[in-house]
């Protein structure tokens, strides 16, 4: 079973098309990343998987369940931490987490202890009986990640949760969303910071335009910019370049005390500089493979200007 299957999404505000036909699914237990400019139709299409905008055509099951069929069962699986935030301002951040948890009908030692154990999770516990509105943009935007995880819900959905907040507000959230994630919590998240999506996420799908423009791992996305890649490596005494040469790799460069190897297969071309390395009793003190970056991708696939 999927966590999140989207099938041919449409929709039009008036005459603007916000969403031409997305499709994409997320597996149990994945960190799935949904990359794209402003305006692509990432929020919009956040909006129609947790229910508050219908789509003109096309459908969303959650865990299994058709969302137009059950859609209140759906929700029950989700927790979803909005692009603008949702809490209550004149409650703390404890009773905001206390009535998310009621509405989900947990009883009160539960609600307590999740709370509790979120808050400090989140670096809120000092702070826990203080109103909301007292609260900084980023302190806020913790309760509402709080409160999306109060429910343990399988599925989470994260419109850009680390947008506009320091290092440490992000490190905090990804971490601790890292953490349900290795526990089996599916997470289906939106952002513009391609590095992030890049650590965090097993596949990513990136819309433009309300299309589905890319769809991979990370990984297989950056090879497609650049066949040639290139692997830099150190040796602990200077070698003829020439015998680094064949069949896997193009081209042999000096770069400053290192060599530059490009090769299309750098897999194969590990291989060839394993077996020069052996066969000529070297040493490796760097090795690393540079290819081209996510954002490379990105920039590439969108034409976002530069
Ligand atoms: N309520 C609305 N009324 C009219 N147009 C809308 C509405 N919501 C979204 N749109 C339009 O739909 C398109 C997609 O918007 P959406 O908010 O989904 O983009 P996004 O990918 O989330 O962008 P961002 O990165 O800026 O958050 C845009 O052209 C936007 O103007
Ligand atoms: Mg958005």
């Amino acid at each position: 079973m999927h966590a999140i299957v989207v099938k041919d999404l449409h929709k039009k505000f008036g005459d603007q098309v916000a969403l031409d036909g997305v499709g994409f699914e997320v597996e149990e237990g994945e960190f799935f990343g949904l990359l794209g400019p402003n305006g692509a139709g990432k929020t919009t299409t956040i909006r129609m998987i947790t229910g508050v905008l219908k789509p003109d055509r096309g459908s969303v099951t959650v865990q299994g369940i058709d969302l137009r069929k059950a859609p209140l069962q759906a929700k029950q699986n989700m927790g979803v931490i909005p692009e603008v935030g949702n809490v209550y301002p004149d409650l703390s951040a404890i009773e905001n987490l206390d009535l998310v948890g009621r509405f989900y009908g947990l009883d009160k030692t539960t609600r307590r202890s999740r709370a509790e154990r979120l808050l400090v999770d989140l670096g809120l516990s000092e702070r826990k009986d203080d109103l909301l509105r007292k609260f900084s943009k980023g302190m806020r935007q913790r309760v509402s990640i709080a409160c999306a995880m109060v429910n343990e819900p399988p599925v989470l959905l994260l419109d850009e949760p680390t947008e506009g907040l320091d290092v440490m507000s992000r490190r905090l959230i990804v971490e601790k969303v890292r953490e349900l994630n290795k526990k089996g919590t599916s997470v289906l998240m939106t952002t513009h910071n391609i590095e992030e999506a890049n650590r965090l996420c097993q596949r990513v799908c990136i819309i433009n335009k309300g299309k589905v423009v890319a769809f991979d791992t990370p990984e297989r996305l950056r090879k497609t910019v650049e066949k040639i890649q290139t692997i830099e490596v150190a040796f602990d005494r200077r070698i003829d370049p020439g015998i680094l040469e064949g069949s896997n790799i193009s081209k042999v460069e000096a770069c400053g005390d290192k060599w530059r190897i490009y090769t299309e297969d750098p897999d194969k071309a590990l291989e060839t500089i394993l077996a020069v390395k052996e066969r000529e009793g070297l040493r490796v003190l760097s090795i690393a493979t540079c290819g081209p970056s996510l954002e490379d991708v990105f920039v590439k696939i969108c034409e976002v200007p530069r």
